[in-house]
């Protein structure tokens, strides 16, 4: 752009210089040869009132004559006769030269009173200007004078003229590429400042304004790219805000949420989604759904909702890597505009564990009815066979009648299970922290389940470590942990096992932590493997027969688990068929003492 506006200054600047210059040296060249022409007319008419008809006869005078006004006119003299014959010339000899009737300003001269010409002369090789008039005498033409002056001095004049121009043309020339330049600059200087700035806010760098000395146009066109830039720069920061505020949002509802357009091209998803979908990609943004998801069952219901445009909820089970049970809410995203179908908002709730929970609700509460049943069954029907005359046999009647207390026992056993239960489940704490003491306790457990352990032949035995920081709960829900344990180990251990309860506190080298350690250890039956992850659900029974003969529900793990949760502590089981089982109870020390 600036070449283009110097070439232009410097082209039109130009070209004024040299029409002026060549008019002005026309104009002095017109003038000059004008002053010429008049000056010779005068000095021609002057030298005719001189010329005598008598000194048209006599040459030798007239040459004289002629030569005397040649020095004052500074012309050349030419006398010619009424023929044509030239009688006299200041320049050359007369009698030399060729009839002159036919020369134009002598035609011109004997036709109308006054002959003009500018002629070359092949002579003398330089342009003359010619005037010549009529000699009359009494009325008849005699003769015609001749003036002429060689044009030298006008043609060195107009060179001078020329050469002249060309140096106003070269300076001009100068002149004008300065200013072009000059000009020119200062025209694109704005221009480039607005497009480097303009370039950098629309590369991003928004804090970028224009900065012009100027108030013209161009200043009005800088106001408002600083201006625009300003809005925009407002404009995406508070986008950019927003943006981070729904960022923020998106990543804390505990809800998947992904958005995609008609096409089934992700627009959002947000981690948890991603999480619940078990999405590996980093980014899966404008992926199409499938492709990022591989899950068909979800893809169908998609097609099927853009398809009927109608929304509706749907559970899916996905089976890999665990199963997970997800339930998917979707939302229709209309244009503002025309209000047709822009996308799909799919809201999805993990449902698993709710699943879970109220699996194992209909599980518990058939379990339940199912364990009371039992008892309540065997207990109405011996009453009704002591009724129906076993009372008549007093060896019957009571061994019926301990069978009753047996299962009454049993009721009074599964119910209170049941109730300690559910308020473990419900956290309810029962007054204040009270001390315990770990080696005491775990002693009188042992006293308690001394006489089943005997009846078994089972050698019940300790070994606890001699000084244990005292633990702060509820005493009797540690107890019956302890006896939960106990229990198990001396039910399912076969006679003349051994069952071991140690005890022993234990210090985290790198977190100082402290922690009581108490191992119930028998050498019985042992469990499977896979029985292992379910052996805390209420009424999980490996070998219901078994359990049952001895007495069990499934109750008593569950209770375990929930009573160690309420100390903050862990358990842990280690156990191998047919040799035997270790129960490892950790609970931190600090959190409880004072
Ligand atoms: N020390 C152990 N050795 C082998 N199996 C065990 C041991 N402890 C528990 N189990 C297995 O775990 C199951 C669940 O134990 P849990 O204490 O919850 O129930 P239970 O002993 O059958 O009944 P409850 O304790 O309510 O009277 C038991 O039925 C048993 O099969
Ligand atoms: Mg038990």
């Amino acid at each position: 752009m600036q070449r283009k506006i110097f070439f232009y200054i410097v082209s039109v600047l130009l070209i004024g210089v040299i029409i002026c210059g060549a008019l002005s040296a026309r104009m002095l060249e017109i003038n000059y040869s004008d002053d010429i022409k008049n000056n010779l007319v005068s000095n021609m008419k002057l030298t005719k009132e001189f010329i005598g008809e008598a000194m048209l006869a006599d040459p030798v005078l007239l040459d004289q004559y002629l030569n005397e006004i040649r020095t004052v006119t500074n012309a050349r003299i030419t006398v010619i006769d009424a023929s044509g014959k030239v009688l006299a010339d200041t320049e050359s000899n007369a009698a030399d030269m060729d009839n002159h009737l036919n020369r134009q300003e002598v035609k011109e001269a004997i036709e109308a009173g006054l002959g003009l010409s500018k002629r070359y002369s092949d002579t003398l090789k330089v342009n003359f200007q010619y005037a010549a008039i009529p000699i009359h005498k009494d009325g008849t033409l005699v003769g015609i004078l001749r003036l002429s002056k060689p044009l030298y001095e006008i043609q060195k004049m107009t060179q001078r003229m020329y050469l002249n121009v060309l140096i106003a043309v070269l300076a001009g020339a100068l002149i004008a590429s300065f200013l072009g330049y000059k000009i020119s600059e200062n025209i694109t200087m704005p221009i480039k400042e607005i497009t480097y700035t303009a370039t950098r806010i629309a590369r991003g760098q928004l804090d970028k304004r224009i900065n012009l000395k100027t108030d013209d146009e161009i200043a009005i066109l800088a106001d408002a790219i600083n201006h625009m830039a300003s809005t925009l720069s407002e404009s995406i920061g508070s986008l950019q805000d927003k943006n981070a505020k729904l960022e923020a949002f998106m990543s804390s509802v505990v809800n998947g949420i992904i958005a995609i357009d008609s096409n089934e091209r992700i627009l959002f998803i947000n981690p948890i989604a991603a999480r619940m979908l078990n999405i590996q990609e980093k980014d899966v943004t404008g992926k199409h759904f499938l492709q990022a998801v591989r899950n068909n069952q979800i893809d169908n219901y998609l097609k099927e909702i853009i398809k009927q445009n109608r929304f509706f909820d749907v559970e899916i089970v996905l089976d890999y890597p665990a199963e997970k049970i997800l339930k998917l809410y979707t939302n229709p995203i209309k244009y503002v505009d025309r209000g047709d179908l822009a996308g799909i908002i799919i809201t999805i709730q993990d449902i698993t564990e709710l699943r879970k929970l109220e699996r194992m609700r209909t599980e518990f509460v058939a379990n339940v009815s199912h364990e009371l049943k039992t008892p309540l069954t065997s207990i109405k029907g011996f009453v009704e066979t002591l009724k129906s005359g076993a009372l008549e046999d007093k060896e019957d009647s009571l061994r019926f009648l301990n069978i009753i207390e047996d299962e009454a026992e049993r009721l009074y056993r599964l119910i209170s299970d049941i109730l300690s239960l559910s308020e473990l489940e419900h956290r309810k704490h029962r007054g204040v922290p009270e001390r315990i003491d770990v080696r005491h306790t775990v002693q009188e457990v042992i006293s308690i389940l001394k006489s089943q352990a005997d009846k078994k032949g089972i050698q019940l035995e300790t070994d606890l470590q001699e000084s244990i920081d005292s633990l702060y709960g509820d005493p009797d829900r540690f107890k019956q942990m302890l006896i939960n344990l106990v229990d198990n180990a001396v039910k399912y251990t076969p006679d003349r096992g051994k069952v071991n309860v140690e005890a022993y506190q234990h210090v985290n080298e790198t977190t100082g932590e402290k922690r009581i350690i108490i191992d119930v250890i028998d050498n019985g039956i042992g469990i499977a493997k896979e029985h292992v992850p379910r052996l805390f659900e209420r009424f999980y029974r490996i070998d219901k027969a078994r359990s049952r003969r001895v007495g069990g529900t499934g109750l008593g793990l569950a209770i375990v688990k929930h009573i160690v949760l309420s100390f903050d502590g862990e358990i842990e089981v280690e156990s191998e068929v047919g040799k035997g089982t270790r129960f490892t109870v950790s609970i931190p020390i600090e959190m409880h003492s004072s």
